[in-house]
This record gives C-alpha cells, structure tokens and sequence, in this order.
C-alpha cells in the first residue's frame, strides 16, 4: 500500500540544539486512565479578549463567555479550552502571566470564571484553563524577587548564570536589566523568563539538576496552581509549550517527561478526573507524560511540512495566492497518502495512551478562511470531525471567519489576524461589543461578505449547520468518537480521493470519502467493512457511491456512509 512503506521518523521535525546522545530506552506509559467524557468530547477554543464584550469596554469578557455558552453547546461542543485570562502585562496576549491565580480585571473577577464553571457544569460541560508553566511575564512578583542581589526564595525559581557578562551556551538569555549579578534565560519573547526545571546535563555550576531543590520547588508552584483553579472548579488544563521544561533533555525529552509526571500525578491524587492537553505535537512522547491528549500541530518548518499542515496548510500564504500543496484545496493535486505516512505511525504507537488531537486552526495559526474556499473547509471540517482523537474547533472557525491581515497586537504579529472579533451579527460590531468602534481590541470584519452567527442560523446550507450535523452525528455515532479505530481504506500519491473506516468497539464502522479534487474520482478499496452498505448519512457536495468494493466520489466532496 502506497501510504505504509517509509516509516519516517515523526519526531524528526523539531531540532533542539541541544541533544545529547539520544536516549533510545522506551518510556514505560503511565497507567491511562482518562476522565471518561472525553470520549465523545468536541472541544471549542475560546480566546476571551475576542469572543463577547458584555460591557462595553471594547474587549471580550467572562460574563461574555457564559451567556454564549448555549450557543457553543449548540455546536455540539461539549468542553471549552479558554485561552489564558490572568493578570498580565499582555506582552504576549496573556502568555506573560504576571499572577497565576487572578483572573486578569479586563476580563473580569475570580468569581466571573468559577460562574463560567459551574454554568459550563450546570450543562454538563467542562472547562480547561491555559496554563503558561514554562515562564511568566518578567513582572511576575516571583520574578521581581528573583532579579534582586540578595539570596530569596525565589533566587533560584528563574535560571540565572553567575557573572553579568556570562550567558547560557545555546540558549536565549538577557543582560544588563536587574541588580543581580548574572544573566537569566528566556523562553520565548523577551518578557518571558524561562522557570526553574532544571538541566538534564549540569554543564556549569549555576545549572541545577531536575531533581534539585529549586526545581522541585517550580513543580511545587505550579500544581500549587493547578489545584487553586481545580478547587474553584476548572476541569484541567491546556499546557503551554509542554514539551521545553527541562533544558538541554534529550530527544525523548526523559526529564521534562519525568517533571510532567510528578505533577499531573500529584494532581491527579486530588482531582482523578483532570483533564490535560498538551502543546507538544508528538503525542508517541506527550502521552507517556501523563497528558489525555496532544494537538496535532501547525508545523511547517524550513518548507518541510508534518502531516497537519500538509492537509491543511502547505503554503508560505496565510491568505492564498502563493503555491499551495494542501490536500484539500481543490487544485493541489496533492494526496492524502503523504499525510498517512506521517500520521499513521504517530496514531498506532499513541493508542491507547490517549488521544492525538486534530484542530481546525488555533491561536498561532492562519485561519482556513480565505485560503480555503467555503466548499474546501468543509470538507476539511468533514475530515477534522470524523477522526480519532478530540477535535477542536477554534472560535469563529464554524462560520468560516477569514484571517486577516492586520498590524501586529500584544505580541500577536501574523497571528493578529486570526485573533480578530467574533462576528455574531449584522449589527454594531458585529454584535460583538457595543462600544465605540477604535475601542475594539481589534478591528472588527465589517466587511459585506463577512460570516455571521445570524446569517448562518437561518441557512440551512451552512458552514455553521454542517459543522452541527458533523458534531451531532459524531455523538450518535460510536464509532465516529475518540476511540473508534481509524482504518485506511484508500490513499495515494495519485489520486486526490481518501476514504477511511472508523469501528467502535461493538465493531459497528462508518466510512468516510473525501475528494477535495476537481474532478470525480472512482477508487477500488482495499477492504470494506463489515456492514457498511453505502448508506449516506451526511455529505457536502453530492454523495458518494459505494458498490461493492468500488466507491464513485463527486468533485469536491465529502460523505460520511454505513
Ligand atoms: C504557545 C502559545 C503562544 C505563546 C507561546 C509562548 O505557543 O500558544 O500563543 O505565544 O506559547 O507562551
Ligand atoms: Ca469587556
């Protein structure tokens, strides 16, 4: 089969600088006890300062959040996955997190986000908050402490060297801005130091071991965090670049994975049921942490894309225009069997241990829209919400909102136009917020042809009512949710069409067959299986005919069949 053959190593895209000899020992898997109702979970992300203004200030809210919280329901979504909402200078869009256990004023009180908990409950949903447990912002009181000459308690929360001239071999670090003596490692932007892990090899004095004091007290810190907001009632938690905890680890990341385990552990004592997400994007590592799920993530470095990106974003265009080899635009003349080689491998070793997510976009990432035609990101959409794992649906994404291209906002760059308001309605702002429009965080879509909630209710042809037929079939359907097997039936390097089976556990399957192509396609499946007769139960332009073990797909296409 075209798609089983080169086994590609799919922990190759990411390069640390710093590898050691690679720890090739496998990582025994922690017991995989999943909090039950992610098995038929869909997740909606939630970025607060952008959904719904209820007061007028210009920047979306908690209160705004829970009166939508019938409408996020409505998409059949069952959890939120809200993006960081605690005090913060936001330098990085909250990223730079200045207190852990304060919701930030603009968003709204601590008693704001425990009433979005218990509305979120009251409809039998559940809530993962943001955790930032890599760095803070450089205003963070534990920081402050740290910048100052004499010893602390939080001396050593932060990785500083020991001479002001001295930085750290390979890693990003800032001088000349504190009273201490020495230099302090960053994790990402300049207002981002780097907490505490530790170093998985001690190559200077000021280089403590993960198993150090200061280490452990980080660990200490943040399940510190984790349980004040499972007490109040979060249901878990998206963690934010996961994989980097511990500096200079190995390519199996055996420290960081070894720092996860001793806090999602010592969470799960109190709370069995917590829920965690990682931002790592290999989940053959991420899952053997402790973690329920891992995203399948926008990657596309150096032109090299992983299999996320080769369906969805294989371009250097965030907006279209450019060469596109993305499986399902319509004139790619991509297959999905490169995606397969990718994918499959990482699928296989995971089962089991948890969930591989796919996205429909995020945070960091372009939108779909305008890249991808109305048609292209349904059949997109068809695929995201019929595969393995726990999909996730980015705001604004159900009625097709466009990226677009905007001056860069706290930190955002070319992630600014996928951040912009929520369009909910033909009226003021787009029903976002009644405030002044140059108040809006950012500038709102007023465009004629702009999406929006209300227009989209009221056709049934929509964006927004395909996703809630794909989302409502998904939940009547065992084999559509988080655990049924995922089989490929056809892929090539050839043709554009894929079809997949999923099989519960009572080996009942349904069958599905993409063909983003312009042309209809006509395959021979390897296999069709049991009791699958070619029953159409939902489809997007025109179905598809199964006979026998020949399937007939129309241009542009997506069916879902028994
Ligand atoms: C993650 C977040 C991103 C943020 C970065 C630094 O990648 O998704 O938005 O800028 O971490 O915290
Ligand atoms: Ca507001």
């Amino acid at each position: 089969m075209s798609y089983s053959s080169n086994g590609a190593d799919a922990g190759s895209t990411s390069e640390s600088a710093f590898t050691s000899a690679p720890n090739t020992a496998p990582i025994p898997s922690p017991a995989a006890v999943h909090a039950p109702w992610l098995r038929d979970a869909v997740f909606y992300e939630v970025y607060p300062q952008s959904f719904n203004d209820t007061n007028a200030d210009g920047i979306g809210d908690l209160p705004g959040v829970t009166a939508k919280l019938d409408y996020i329901a409505s998409l059949g979504a069952t959890a939120i996955w809200l993006n960081p909402c605690f005090d913060s200078p936001f330098q990085d869009a909250g990223y730079d997190v200045r207190d852990y256990k304060k919701v930030a004023p603009r968003y709204g009180t601590n008693q704001d986000l425990v009433d979005l908990f218990a509305a979120a409950h009251e409809r039998g949903m559940h809530v993962l908050l943001d955790l930032v447990a890599g760095h803070t912002s450089d205003e963070h009181p534990w920081f402050r402490a740290s910048s100052q000459p004499e010893r602390n308690e939080f001396s050593d929360r932060y990785i500083w060297t020991t001479s002001w001239v001295e930085g750290a071999p390979g890693l990003p670090f800032i001088g000349g801005v504190a009273p201490r003596n020495g230099t302090y490692i960053l994790n990402f932007f300049a207002c981002q130091p780097a907490l505490n892990y530790g170093f998985a090899r001690q190559e200077k004095p000021w280089m403590q071991s993960p198993d150090s004091p200061a280490a452990r007290a980080t660990r200490d810190a943040m399940v510190d965090v984790m349980l004040y907001w499972l007490e109040l009632g979060a249901d878990g938690f998206r963690c934010d670049m996961a994989d980097s905890l511990v500096k200079y680890d190995d390519d199996r990341r055996t420290h960081t994975i070894a720092a996860w385990r001793d806090m999602i552990g010592r969470v799960r004592e109190r709370f069995p049921q917590a829920a965690f997400v990682s931002e790592w994007g290999r989940p053959t590592l991420s899952l053997t942490a402790g973690f329920d799920m891992d995203f399948y993530l926008d990657w596309r470095w150096d032109g090299n894309p992983n299999g996320y990106c080769m369906l969805a974003r294989d371009t250097d265009s965030q907006i279209g225009g450019a060469p596109d080899a993305s499986f399902f635009r319509a004139t790619s003349g991509t297959g999905a069997a490169r995606f397969v080689r990718e994918y499959l491998p990482q699928y296989e070793e995971s089962r089991g241990n948890g969930y591989f997510c796919f996205i429909t976009c995020n945070h960091d990432c372009a939108r779909l829209a305008p890249r991808l035609s109305p048609r292209e990101e349904q059949i997109a959409f068809t695929m995201f919400l019929t595969m393995p794992g726990v999909p996730y649906i980015y705001y604004g994404d159900e009625i097709g909102m466009s990226y677009r291209e905007l001056p860069t906002k706290e930190g955002g760059y070319t992630r600014t136009g996928t951040r912009t308001p929520m369009q909910w309605n033909g009226g003021a702002n787009r029903g976002f917020s009644d405030a002044p429009a140059e108040k809006l965080y950012l500038p709102v879509d007023t465009s004629s042809d702009a999406p929006t909630v209300a227009a989209q209710e009221a056709d049934p042809e929509s964006q927004l009512n395909y996703v809630r037929a794909l989302t409502a079939l998904r939940h009547e359907t065992p084999a559509l949710q988080s655990d049924g097997l995922f089989t490929v039936l056809h892929a090539s390097d050839d043709d554009r069409a894929f079809v997949y089976a999923r099989t519960a556990a009572d080996g009942s399957s349904v069958v599905v067959a993409l063909n983003p192509g312009l042309e209809p396609a006509a395959v021979e499946l390897e296999s069709v299986p049991a009791g699958v007769g070619g029953q159409v139960l939902l489809s997007r332009g025109g179905s598809a005919a199964l006979e026998g073990s020949r399937i007939v797909l129309p241009a542009q296409s997506a069916t879902i069949l028994r």
